[in-house]
């Protein structure tokens, strides 16, 4: 290979297919021909993917295969619930089904490599992107990249239903400051490696094929620079072997953050700091060569590089056949799509969560003759998709008006949006109340458009935008019952609309079977089991809000002065982390722990008597926490260290037992490393981080 042609095959160029980030689409043909492109993002499709891999087997001199490479977030045609949404079903195998179908569809069509799974820790509900994530906590968000990295890539990256999976964006691009879009992020080394790193860490254990290190600068040095980062710590201390992808057009505005003064020196930085592809801005394979030449970047460097890419490429099989194997594949994905829509439905049903339920009004009756669905949301399949819907289509997607009617066939449905979903304008409110006038029970279906949540989307007011307000306030006048859909890429805050609906689910954006799992939940078929991944703020002057806050040196206390409070607002969330109501109803009894004395190697047993005195069967979400209470650095009130769901009868009452290795106690010490620290820990059992919910019982810790 020429220096020129290994440099190719670390330049990644955007294709046609959709726009995800600034600067325009480039023409590859040529530079294919040349053997300058290594890769190809934001393309799918047998045409343009047997046409593009044909001029570079073909008329390319080493007739190398392209890596192609697409956004695959939350479902290629068929499309789940949006990541955030998803994490709220607290359940790894539906996470890894999810991928796995993704997985599917995109290599039927081309797509070889997903920029998938987000694993950014959100904790500012202002930042757009927390919709793309796995919420608020380490634990869950480890999990969660786990699931996904062995759902996307499965047993072998050479099968037709694996993709190479992304994990991104590396590191604490959630914490950028005010929320603000592409901000700086000053978190503590500490922060970094005890909260944002360990989803990362899991999905490297699970075998994850690229990293994708985020925009921001952390404390000053951008992550696409940040030598630190992406080699002491990914690849010594995390032990990744794979290829680190910038994003989009990254390594250009190293310009841009100030660190570099020309595209030359951007490439240098960027290369030298561990950046294998160079995504969008053209510097690699315009710098590279001459960087060589001129001592800055090393041969051998570029080679373990290159090495790396082709190794990645073989891996899928793309040596052998870098063309969509299944011969037709519409008919192949048809056949897999049926399963994967009602895969999609069970999805959207995990991901609703019941907020509020005032005197059980839910589930509502089938037999209802009258309903009214008012609001921007009533039948807006768009919104259902959210962002990132790839080849996802709205045509295709059931809107809550549809999933009612087709469950309540003869039920008179009444359908008005009353007002826009972002427009101040009034003026339709009053033929909404007019649509009311019949109904025995009013859908109030509110929250935000696709495009008020995603990339470049972060909002300093986190209501309902509009004139949403004003109808919702003159609906619940009317004095019928109201339940409120709350479409949505993040916690909205409106305490007002919490306090006066009979009812709220918050459906997120559930994705192409959202209707019909709306209609499952709202007529009780299904039974809702969503847990909320994040806390749910009463007010944007809370961000950023989270449970496991350490305690500081005067803790929270309600109506204590000298505490850690707001003198005009509760500094508690409107719902806790893990909240959720069923319409069975779970109380926890006699909590114990049995093991009063562990040591290194053992475990912390404990057990808990859990009893459904609801009216029918459903599954309930134990959560178990611990503190550590005196440790050589401050920690956390609360970190969640497992969940058990437990499915159980009417009246059924079950013993359910938690075991946790002593090693998970272990935390970042003084000196940044995993330390273990004899003394006394608390544990918990709840079903949330409420701690008003919570039983408690200690143990010791001796080494
Ligand atoms: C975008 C996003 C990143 C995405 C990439 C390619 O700017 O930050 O998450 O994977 O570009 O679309």
């Amino acid at each position: 290979m020429t220096l020129e042609e290994k440099a190719g095959q670390l330049n990644m160029v955007a294709s046609f297919r959709a726009v995800t980030g600034p600067g325009e689409i480039q023409e590859v043909d040529e530079s294919i021909r040349l053997g300058r492109v290594g890769s190809l993002l934001n393309i799918w499709g047998r045409e343009e993917v047997v046409r593009v891999q044909r001029i570079a087997l073909e008329e390319s001199r080493l007739g190398i295969p392209l890596l192609l490479c697409h956004d695959i977030i939350h479902g290629h045609r068929t499309i789940f619930p949006t990541p955030l949404a998803e994490a709220c079903s607290f359940n790894p195998a539906l996470w890894e089904q999810t991928a796995h179908a993704a997985a599917q569809e995109a290599r039927a069509e081309g797509v070889a490599l997903t920029f998938a799974p987000m694993l950014d820790i959100a904790r500012d509900a202002r930042w757009g992107r927390m919709v793309e994530g796995p919420g608020e906590d380490t634990w869950l968000a480890a999990q969660i990249g786990a699931a996904k990295t062995r759902g996307f890539q499965g047993k072998d990256l050479n099968f037709t239903t694996s993709l190479a999976a992304t994990a991104k964006h590396f590191g604490a691009y959630g914490a950028v400051t005010a929320g603000r879009e592409y901000a700086s992020a000053d978190v503590s080394e500490r922060t970094l490696l005890e909260v944002y790193l360990p989803p990362f860490a899991a999905a490297i254990a699970a075998g994850v094929a690229a990293i994708m290190p985020a925009f921001n600068d952390i404390a000053g040095l951008p992550m696409t620079a940040n030598a630190h980062l992406l080699k002491d710590i990914l690849r010594q201390r995390l032990g990744f072997k794979g290829v680190v992808i910038s994003d989009y057009n990254a390594v250009a505005e190293l310009l841009n953050h100030g660190v570099a003064q020309d595209l030359f020196e951007a490439a240098v930085l960027a290369f030298n700091s561990g950046v294998d592809i160079d995504m969008t801005s053209n510097a690699f394979i315009n710098a590279l060569p001459l960087a060589v030449d001129r001592g800055r970047v090393s041969l051998h460097e570029i080679d373990s590089s290159v090495r790396r890419v082709l190794h990645l490429k073989e891996r899928l099989g793309l040596f052998d056949n870098p063309y969509p194997r299944d011969p037709s594949p519409s008919k192949i994905v048809k056949k897999d799509q049926d399963l994967h829509r009602s895969l999609a439905r069970q999805a959207a049903q995990e991901s609703i969560v019941l907020l509020t339920n005032k005197d059980q009004l839910l589930p509502l009756q089938e037999t209802l003759t009258h309903l009214a669905m008012i609001g921007p949301f009533a039948d807006d399949a768009a919104a259902m998709l959210g962002s990132w819907a790839s080849a996802g289509h709205e045509e295709k997607t059931v809107s809550f008006f549809e999933g009612v009617r087709t469950a309540l066939p003869n039920c008179h449905l009444e359908l008005i949006a009353g007002v826009d979903a972002i427009k101040e304008d009034i003026s339709e409110i009053s033929h909404a109340l007019e649509a009311c006038r019949e109904a025995q029970v009013i859908l109030l279906c509110l929250g935000e458009t696709a495009e008020m949540s995603g990339e470049a989307a972060s909002r300093t007011d986190i209501g309902a935008p509009g004139a949403q307000r004003a109808l919702a306030e003159a609906i619940f006048n009317l004095g019928k019952p109201v339940i409120v859909l709350l479409t949505s890429g993040r916690p909205l805050a409106a305490p007002w609309l919490f306090e006066r609906a009979d009812a709220v689910l918050a459906t997120w954006q559930l994705g192409s079977e959202a209707g019909h799992a709306l209609a499952d939940i709202l007529f009780g078929a299904v039974n809702p089991t969503g847990r909320l991944p994040i806390s749910w703020p009463r007010a944007v002057g809370q961000a950023p809000i989270y449970y496991n806050q350490r305690a500081t040196g005067r803790p929270t206390e309600i109506g204590v002065h000298y505490s850690s409070c707001y003198i005009d607002m509760l500094a508690t969330p409107q719902f806790p982390f893990g909240h959720g109501l069923s319409y069975s109803l779970f109380s926890l009894l006699e909590f114990s722990c049995l093991t009063p004395l562990v040591k290194r190697g053992g475990c912390v047993e404990v057990g808990v008597r859990l009893r459904n005195n609801g009216s029918r069967s459903g599954e309930a979400t134990l959560f178990f926490f611990i503190r550590d209470l005196v440790a050589s650095v401050a920690r956390p009130v609360l970190e969640l260290k497992g969940v058990k769901k437990v499915i159980l009868a009417q009246g059924q009452e079950e013993q359910v037992s938690f075991s946790l290795a002593v090693e998970e106690l272990a935390f970042i010490g003084r000196e940044l490393d995993m330390t273990l620290e004899a003394g006394r820990f608390e544990i918990f059992v709840g079903q949330s981080a409420d701690p008003a919910g919570l039983l408690k019982q200690s143990f010791d810790l001796s080494l």
